[in-house]
């Protein structure tokens, strides 16, 4: 039966396209309160395609977004798979760079010769839903899906997931299940398919340091004020050592260190780092810790970085200005195990010692998550090596990553089950950037290997 599954998919690939071209149309843009009847049509949009495929499927009520939830009927005795998605997308600003508009999807050439489709949301995650939804109707087409499937994609990962824990404690019992597929991560590169082990978690906080009362002429009050963005400027210096290592109090305590197999094993990874530095244009990749290589810094090492920063007069010409306020989004990328309540309490604090009497400051928070390692010896990960050769026809490599799921840690306190994460995307997709692309290879090896998936899934 999956060969006459894969039959259809590989049939349909223009339909696929036009598919998710009408997908990517819709600017569901979870940030940006302009959106949020976008972000609700995209939401129905999901749920029609399912609700097509004959899945019994709900738009379902949050606090924030809306959920779309879909099942097929539920056999006894059959695994259950819970596969989850999300159908918001990031901003698309500066759009002054994009080629083409973020979303007005066309299809063209990428630098590397393939044919991609341009749009917000190409990869991250509605091309890897598209997958998903073009699985499920391939089943259904062909005596149905051969697992019970509950899907759910949620409207506001991009924003950090922060009403959905409350939704999956809700319907506990109905969202039960064996295992949760999740196509939002990367390949290894063109060609080396891969099944992610581990993602980072994240602690994402806004500073506003508040001085005086309004903003003051910087020569006759300059020198007798805490200036908020000088008193900013140093708190965030403050953040990292010369060798690159965070210096809050207690950060690296319950830092796993890499495994030496995990180690080694990475470093096998066929990885030019030349090429990483120039397609970045930089002169070197010199951020992090000393002593890591690229991928032990990104994939299992905690991080800081400033996201966003507000200070002084931006607009332009000179102002010669004490701004009474300044701001910054700064987040920490964090590894197994830290605890992210205590890296936030221990931020906050260390903030307010380093701060001098002159400011205050405020916090506001914007999610947390804990990091989240995969066992890679479960079933449900030689599943996916054996449905990735047969999507891809090419053998999965097992890679770190050095983003977040949020909801993964959700998925395993509150319904005891571990995630897959089989992602379907390449480096250069621009994730968050402008020019955001999927190529069309990949959305169609990854349509297959989401069949192939439930096939492995419902022997295991
Ligand atoms: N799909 C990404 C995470 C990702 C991208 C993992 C590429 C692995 C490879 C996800 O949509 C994302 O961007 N997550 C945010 C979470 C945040 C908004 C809470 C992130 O990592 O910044
Ligand atoms: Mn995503
Ligand atoms: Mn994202």
């Amino acid at each position: 039966m999956l060969n006459n599954v894969l039959a259809t998919i590989d049939g349909r690939r223009d339909q696929t396209l036009a598919l998710l071209k009408e997908f990517l149309a819709i600017p569901s843009i979870s940030a940006q309160p302009d959106h949020k009847a976008d972000v609700r049509r995209c939401a129905q949009w999901v749920a029609d395609q399912l609700k097509f495929a004959m899945l019994e499927t709900s738009v379902m009520e949050t606090a924030g977004h809306p959920v779309v939830v879909a099942k097929n009927k539920h056999v006894a005795g059959r695994p259950t798979v819970l596969v989850y998605g999300h159908y918001d997308v990031q901003p698309p600003e500066p759009l002054e760079l994009w080629t083409t508009p973020a979303f007005e999807p066309q299809v063209r050439k990428t630098a590397a010769g393939t044919d991609a489709v341009f749009a917000r949301g190409a990869v991250d995650d509605k091309g890897q839903v598209m997958c998903h939804l073009e699985a499920i109707t391939a089943w259904q087409a062909h005596g149905g899906v051969p697992v019970n499937l509950t899907v759910l994609i949620e409207g506001e990962e991009e924003v950090g997931s922060v009403n959905l824990p409350p939704f999956i404690r809700q319907y506990k019992d109905s969202l039960k299940a064996d295992v949760c597929v999740i196509s939002d991560t990367n390949q290894f590169e063109r060609g080396y398919p891969a099944i992610t082990t581990g993602l980072r978690g994240l602690v994402y906080q806004e500073i506003i340091v508040k001085g005086p009362a309004r903003d003051l002429h910087s020569g006759i009050y300059g020198g007798a004020v805490s200036n908020p963005a000088n008193v900013l400027a140093r708190l965030i210096a403050s953040l990292h050592d010369e060798n690159g290592r965070v210096t809050l109090p207690g950060f690296y305590d319950d830092v796993m260190e890499l495994s030496a197999e995990e180690r080694a094993a990475w470093r096998k990874l066929p990885f030019d780092e030349k090429a990483y530095i120039d397609d970045l244009k930089v002169a070197a990749a010199d951020g992090g810790e000393k002593g890591y290589s690229i991928f032990e810094r990104t994939w299992a090492r905690p991080t800081c970085d400033v996201n966003g920063l507000t200070a002084g007069y931006q607009g332009a010409g000179a102002k010669t200005v004490i701004g009474s306020q300044a701001s910054a989004k700064i987040s920490f990328r964090l590894v197994a195990k830290q605890d992210p309540a205590k890296i936030l309490a221990s931020f906050q604090k260390t903030m307010r010692e380093r701060a001098p009497k002159g400011v205050t400051l405020e916090f506001l928070d914007h999610g947390t998550a804990p990091a989240y390692l995969v066992p890679q010896s479960s079933p449900a990960v030689a599943a996916g090596r054996r449905a990735i050769a047969t999507g891809f026809g090419k053998p999965a490599t097992l890679i770190g990553s050095g983003g977040s799921i949020p909801i993964a840690a959700t998925i395993k306190s509150e319904l005891g089950i571990d995630s897959l994460f089989v992602g379907f995307g390449l480096p250069d997709d621009c994730v968050h950037s402008p020019n955001e692309k999927f190529d069309l290879d990949c959305l169609h090896a990854g349509a297959r290997t989401a069949a192939a998936l439930y096939t492995e899934l419902a022997k295991a």
